[in-house]
């Protein structure tokens, strides 16, 4: 009771939050009808069957098959912004502070969607409900890894105007990583960053990946901090460097289990990045698939290690001090 009080409480920061991934069964199902999308011959029949089948990932791809076919009901301005005012709306409750979103523009682009209306109905949903809640929100762009690296660099074209004018706040990269370590991309980051000299850059590493992946997105790509990384603890040299150059860990527990990274979240390594002094914060990466949203991240890290207030704060403040939001939203916060 106490506790479950005390961290919906917690001033909360999420930074591994795919919207696509925040579409729900039911959502899906009505816009695939509203929109006249036909799903596979092979797909449950109904949202309660849809739901049912998540329990059965066996590893990231398993995953990302089903993610992509949700991502082709997307088809309005109107479904972005209900999407993800769906997803603000819900974590409002769960005393989160600031978020920042990623899309992948790739998963729209390719069905002839322009980049411009994907971003202007996520963009309206975080306009009201800052005004609304006062939920601060940053817009993050990610690259499919498992596109040519043509693709990327013409994604990076299309988005140009966004980025250059900050609207884009930040480039990641994420879907199938073994077959796709970062080092690939290196050109693509170069040209984002050349694009905008204040593009803030992070990848997906260390999920499937080895701790390699991880020290490749940071040699290679710049990245100032890391999407999941909980491969890190397989080499103590990454995890020293991660303290020193704090470099926070975007970990996503409930993500973890239903995708087999780890049998359940106690297998995490949640302790030794406390011990060691490796920042990191918890997200929920794509909550409706997962079994849960960002409290429900926070409650079951809870379950397992029973932190203390201490362990909290320290992470509510690595969580903070990590955002990409504004420095006055910063002290406001912290
Ligand atoms: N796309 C959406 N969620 C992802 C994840 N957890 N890893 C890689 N790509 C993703
Ligand atoms: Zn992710």
């Amino acid at each position: 009771e106490n506790e479950i009080s005390f961290l919906t409480e917690i001033p909360k920061c999420e930074h591994h939050l795919h919207i696509e991934g925040t579409l729900e069964p039911k959502l899906l199902f009505e816009l695939a009808e509203k929109n006249n999308i036909n799903l596979p011959l092979n797909f449950p029949a109904t949202h309660e069957e849809l739901a049912a089948s998540y329990n059965n990932f066996s590893n990231l791809q398993d995953f990302l098959d089903v993610y992509y076919i949700g991502c082709n009901v997307l088809i309005n301005e109107d479904d972005f912004y209900q999407l993800t005012l769906e997803y603000l709306t819900k974590v409002s409750k769960q005393g989160l502070k600031h978020t920042e979103i990623f899309f992948d523009p790739q998963s729209h682009t390719s069905r002839n969607l322009s980049i411009d209306l994907v971003f202007n109905g996520i963009k309206k949903a975080c306009d009201e409900i800052f005004v609304e809640f006062g939920i601060t929100t940053k817009i993050i762009m990610c690259l499919l890894r498992h596109c040519s690296i043509d693709d990327c660099s013409a994604t990076l074209d299309l988005a140009e105007h966004l980025i250059k004018d900050g609207k884009i706040h930040g480039l990641g990269l994420d879907s199938s990583e073994k077959p796709f370590p970062p080092e690939l991309f290196e050109q693509v980051y170069l040209k984002a960053k050349q694009l905008n000299p204040e593009l803030r850059l992070t990848a997906h590493a260390g999920e499937e990946g080895d701790s390699s992946y991880i020290t490749n997105a940071l040699n290679k790509l710049n990245v100032e901090r890391i999407d999941h990384g909980v491969r890190s603890i397989e080499d103590p040299k990454v995890i020293e460097r991660l303290a020193n150059e704090k470099i926070m860990l975007s970990v996503c527990p409930l993500s973890n289990v239903v995708l087999r990274v780890v049998q359940d979240v106690s297998q995490l390594p949640i302790k030794k990045f406390l011990d060691a002094n490796v920042p990191f914060s918890i997200n929920s990466d794509d909550p409706a698939y997962f079994g849960g949203y960002i409290l429900d991240n926070y409650l079951e890290v809870q379950r397992r290690f029973k932190l203390t207030k201490k362990d909290w704060a320290f992470i509510a403040t690595n969580a903070i001090l990590g955002s990409w939001c504004d420095e006055d939203r910063k002290t406001e916060l912290l």
